[in-house]
């Protein structure tokens, strides 16, 4: 059967980095409160010229070389993110302009901070299904255009970046010992829209708007949802919380990841952590997340890898897969 298996990884962050001190200037807030909550110590932030898809197509170029690729061996891209360059077209058809690449196609994935686990299953699917051989997944964010930086209770939690993968047909032999993608489990429920939304679209006011978090509503969901969808993982490949390698959980608070390891029975050394360098980059901190670990050589070709995330919408899910 085939495989989608992944051939390279690549990041990209903004050059500003912007600690919790940095934060103290502008709101009534303090890095003790910021570490103790959330384990965020810093998170970088984008300027002048730096946007979700010139970060996008730096991390995915990164990606391409690190798979000793070019552009041309790319039939689709798919880029999640919930802050585009512009409302249409998609940034992922601006990504690959920026790449020079003028066949296949490209599009946009938005399911907030599990856009990079629906952009993983989306492109697994396409491979799977015979459409297309090699998919630049890329996971990019500018957070920090759509805070209200005079509200303590979400301007401290994000930050922007962005990471990508190469995923690449593969043959095998359908058991949980072939590299690739074993298994994505999706899910949503627009009940708890209004916990986690942006004030503001195309269609209602006509502007951008301002990110808006009931950050204790959102909490009181997170493990809960994180460990039924790993579980559910669990079940369709007949694997255990025992065969993971790494756990990487999307990064929004280091409370929800200790939280959900302990839960599912993972030990911490086997969690991957980078929200205190990054902060929540929604659906950007997985991929950095990987490009971090594979890149340190913690990630080895044959790991079991199980991703997780959960966000806005709500959205969440898990994907599993062997490196
Ligand atoms: O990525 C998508 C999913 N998003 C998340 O996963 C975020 C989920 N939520 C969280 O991570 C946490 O709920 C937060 C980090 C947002 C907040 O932590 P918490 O332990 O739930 O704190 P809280 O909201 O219950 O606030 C505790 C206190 C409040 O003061 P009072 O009402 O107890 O007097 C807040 O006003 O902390 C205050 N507070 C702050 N103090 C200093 C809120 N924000 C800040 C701040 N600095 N930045």
């Amino acid at each position: 059967m085939i495989r989608s298996v992944v051939r390279g990884f690549g990041a990209a962050l903004p050059k500003r980095v912007m600690t919790n001190r940095d934060l103290e200037d502008l709101v009534e807030t303090s890095d003790e409160w910021i570490v103790q909550r959330t384990g965020i110590r810093q998170r970088h932030i984008a300027g002048e010229g730096e946007t979700t898809a010139s970060l996008g197509a730096e991390a995915a170029q990164k990606a391409l070389d690190n798979a000793g690729l070019t552009i041309a061996d790319i039939d689709l891209i798919i880029c999640a993110t919930s802050t585009p360059d512009n409302t249409f077209p998609a940034t992922a058809v601006n990504i690959q302009n920026r790449l020079g690449m003028h066949h296949g196609f490209a599009f946009d994935v938005q399911a907030v901070c599990s856009g990079f686990v629906y952009a993983m299953s989306t492109a697994d699917l396409h491979i799977r299904g015979g459409m297309v051989k090699r998919v630049l997944v890329i996971g990019a964010e500018t957070f920090s255009r759509i805070l209200d930086w005079t509200d303590r209770t979400t301007c401290v939690l994000f930050g922007d970046g962005a990471g990508a993968l190469v995923l690449e047909a593969s043959e095998g032999e359908g058991t949980n010992a072939d590299r690739g993608v074993l298994t994505s489990q999706l899910r949503s429920d627009g009940v708890h829209r209004e916990k986690l939304y942006v004030d503001g679209g195309p269609s209602t006011t006509g502007t951008v708007g301002h990110l808006r978090m009931e950050g204790r509503e959102v909490f009181k969901h997170a493990v809960g949802m994180i460990t039924d969808v790993i579980e559910a993982a669990f079940d369709a490949t007949g694997t255990t919380a025992g065969d993971i390698d790494w756990l990487v959980p999307h990064q929004a608070n280091r409370r929800i990841i200790d939280g959900s390891a302990k839960k599912l029975g993972i030990p911490l050394e086997k969690v991957v952590v980078t929200v205190d360098l990054h902060g929540n980059t929604s659906a950007a901190s997985i991929p950095l997340a990987l490009s971090v670990a594979a890149g340190d050589g913690r990630i080895k070709k044959g790991d079991l890898v199980m991703l997780e995330a959960m966000g806005g919408g709500f959205t969440w899910g898990a994907v599993l897969v062997r490196w």
